[in-house]
């Protein structure tokens, strides 16, 4: 156990190191255009309706002038020091002719809805707008995210879900923080709140932040089907899409895959790769995703056995995949010089133009190259089944290796033979990036393969 000293500085680090803030970006805001039908805010000569059954918490940040108003039943407006409305003598010349102007109905907007989210490391990020990119699941918030409504600002937000709460650590709503669950859930029963949050799941406050600083698994992934329900997949034009972790979409691009050990801090590790690489102007249109996945071991790559954890690099370029494939290697190669220093063991990448690359610092991965699958098993560099078993036990290597030979099942000699017949057919296609596995009397000087 650690002294008292060592964990507060712990906890100091961490508090820092893995609060991400999503911040909700739709409002029910008067001033924002696209809150009504004719695509402009209201002035002087219109006549302004809210929808009768309309439940509706409407921020008001400046003073207005109408026509006419026609009010919700059931709504409230939250004015601004010094907003409201007033009513002008005549025509207004500032306004057009005048025109019947509704507030549209935003009820529908889901918070499993990713794309309505954006995501900071900092409070200050959020607001310059330095937002970071992630996997679909992720881009919701995680369990142990601090959740932004922006001040200034009303909104409306259905948070239905298969489960019955949606645990967050905080929530903010017009600038203040609620993190005490019964504050919050006050809050929740009050007008503006009823107003603001409906639907069947109760999103709840208190929640530890994330405690490891290796990361902590984001825990939508009970909820990845209504996170994917709304995103639409753009075609691919690459030769291997590649599916991230808790992603929704296969994308062109580049995964790594970072194998840590103690001493890895997550947080540290993502603004390294955020310094040395991504502030280059050649990364410039790189989108680049990091966090702690627990990527599901298959045995012959259907039958799950278990989960490891793991850090996910997931990188999106937008064209090809071919500069996410530059970066994914200068992440390797630096893994390959430095990743000790950082608790990475070892790292390796997929990448959607077909190639693949591996540097494991504990075990050694050997990418061989095959010219046909039938002579692989008396293949010279496979010499002890035995010996694979036992490496793959160190390595846990799961990750870009799926197809590959850490499989279980090969310390039973005598099934090799057939799962390769078994796999002949689909192997070529599916080892476009090479075949994987782990060699124990590979070269030592080789840790960077292409296939
Ligand atoms: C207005 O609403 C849209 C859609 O909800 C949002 O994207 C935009 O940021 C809002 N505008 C402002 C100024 O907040
Ligand atoms: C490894 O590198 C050393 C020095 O560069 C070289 O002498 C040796 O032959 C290499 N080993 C193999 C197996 O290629």
């Amino acid at each position: 156990m650690l002294k008292t000293p060592d964990v507060l500085l712990l906890l100091c680090l961490v508090g820092a190191a893995n609060a991400l803030y999503k911040q909700w970006i739709p409002d029910t805001n008067y001033e924002n255009k696209t809150n009504w039908d004719k695509g402009a805010v209201p002035c002087g000569n219109d006549i302004v309706q809210f929808s009768a059954q309309r439940k509706v918490s409407v921020f008001v940040e400046t003073t207005h002038a109408v026509q006419e108003m026609k009010f919700p039943v059931d709504g409230e407006f939250i004015l601004n020091s010094g907003a409201g409305f007033y009513v002008v003598a005549g025509q207004d010349p500032s306004c057009g002719q005048g025109v019947v102007t509704q507030f549209k109905d935003s009820d529908s907007l889901q918070w499993f809805n990713p794309a309505l989210w954006q995501a900071a490391a900092t409070l200050d990020d959020l607001q310059r707008g330095n937002f970071l990119f992630s996997v679909h699941e992720e881009s919701v918030p995680c369990q142990y995210d601090d959740v932004v409504f922006k001040a200034l600002s009303s909104f409306s937000v259905d948070t239905s879900s298969s489960q019955s709460s949606i645990p967050v650590k905080s929530v903010s709503v017009q600038g203040k923080v609620f993190d005490s669950r019964s504050e919050f859930s006050q809050y929740l029963s009050s007008r503006s709140g009823q107003l603001q949050f409906h639907g069947s799941s109760a999103v709840t406050v208190g929640n530890p932040g994330c405690g490891d600083p290796t990361g902590c698994d984001c825990g939508n992934s009970v909820n990845h089907q209504r996170i994917c329900s709304s995103v639409k997949c753009a075609s691919l034009n690459c030769k291997k899409p590649l599916l991230p972790v808790g992603h929704c979409c296969e994308v062109c691009g580049a995964i790594v895959t970072i194998q840590y050990a103690a001493g890895f801090n997550l947080q540290t590790y993502r603004q390294r790769i955020y310094q040395l690489f991504l502030a280059l102007p050649k990364y410039k249109s790189i989108q680049l995703g990091m966090s702690k996945v627990f990527k599901s071991q298959r045995l012959m790559g259907i039958i799950p056995f278990g989960t490891s954890p793991e850090i996910q690099v997931a990188i999106v370029d937008g064209e090809k995949g071919t500069l996410s494939e530059n970066l994914a290697r200068d992440i390797v190669n630096d893994v390959d010089s430095h990743g000790s220093n950082f608790g990475i063991t070892g790292a390796g990448f997929q990448a959607s133009s077909g190639s693949s690359s591996e540097s494991w610092r504990w075990c050694r991965v050997g990418v061989p190259s095959l010219p046909s699958l039938p002579s692989m098993p008396s293949m010279p560099s496979m010499p002890s089944l035995s010996s694979l078993k036992r490496n793959t036990d160190i390595g846990e290597l799961g990750g870009p290796l799926d197809h590959g030979f850490e499989n279980p099942m090969f310390d039973k000699p005598e099934m090799l033979p057939d799962i390769l017949e078994a796999k002949a057919i689909n192997s070529i296609s599916m080892t476009q990036t090479g075949v994987y596995y782990i060699n124990p009397v590979y070269d030592e000087n080789e840790t960077d393969f292409n296939a």
